[in-house]
C-alpha cells in the first residue's frame, strides 16, 4: 500500500478473527518498528510478543480498555530497558514512533490493530510488568492487541484542521 494512503486509511481495529498472525508478516512488523526514528539513534525498544491465551487475557485484565486482547492472537508489548536507554528522556518518544510504524505496517499487510496505552499511567504499568514478568528496569509504553480483522471499520473522517495551523505565532 502506498504510504500516504496508508497513513489516511488506518484506523484501530479492535475485534479480530482467531487466524494466527504469519511468522513473516510480525517479522515486517517488527523491522517497519525498529526503523523508526529514535533520539541519537539510541533504539531504546523492546518488543514482547504475547501469543497465548493465558498472557493474553492478563494483560486484558489489568488495561480498562484493553478489552482487544480477549480475541487478538497476538499481543506486542512496546518497551523500554531503562537502563540502557543513553537519552533516557526520550525513551516515550523513540517507542511512540516505533508503534506507529507497527501500526501502519499492520494496516497495509490487511491486519487490523490498536494502541492500548499503558505509560504513563502508574497502575498499567503496574499491572503489565507483572503480567510479562519484566524486569525493574523494563517499562512498557503501550500495548498492540493485532490480528486479522473481524470487520472492517468505516475510513476514518478527515482530520485536517485549518484551526490547529499557526503560521509564524501562535
Ligand atoms: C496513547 C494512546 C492510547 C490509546 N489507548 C487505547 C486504549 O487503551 N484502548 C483502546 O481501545 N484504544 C486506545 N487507543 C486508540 C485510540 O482510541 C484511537 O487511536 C482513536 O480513537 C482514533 O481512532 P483511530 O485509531 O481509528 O483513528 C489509544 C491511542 C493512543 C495514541
Amino acid at each position: 500500500m502506498e504510504t500516504l494512503k496508508a497513513i489516511l486509511t488506518r484506523r484501530s481495529v479492535r475485534e479480530y478473527t482467531p487466524q494466527a498472525v504469519p511468522d513473516e508478516f510480525v517479522q515486517e512488523l517488527l523491522a517497519a518498528a525498529m526503523q523508526a526514528p529514535s533520539a541519537g539513534n539510541q533504539q531504546s525498544w523492546h518488543f514482547i510478543l504475547a501469543t497465548e491465551r493465558r498472557q493474553l487475557d492478563a494483560l486484558a485484565d489489568v488495561l480498562p480498555f484493553g478489552k482487544a486482547l480477549k480475541a487478538a492472537p497476538l499481543g506486542i508489548a512496546v518497551c523500554a530497558d531503562l537502563e540502557r536507554a543513553k537519552y533516557r528522556d526520550f525513551w516515550a518518544q523513540d517507542c511512540s514512533a516505533a508503534t506507529q510504524n507497527l501500526l501502519l505496517a499492520a494496516h497495509a499487510r490487511g491486519l487490523g490493530a490498536v494502541w492500548l496505552g499503558v505509560y504513563p499511567l502508574e497502575e498499567r504499568v503496574a499491572g503489565v510488568k507483572q503480567a510479562l514478568e519484566l524486569p525493574a528496569q523494563v517499562v512498557p509504553l503501550c500495548i498492540v492487541a493485532l490480528g486479522y480483522p473481524a470487520a472492517r471499520p468505516d475510513p476514518p473522517a478527515r482530520r485536517y484542521d485549518e484551526t490547529r495551523l499557526h503560521l509564524n505565532h501562535w
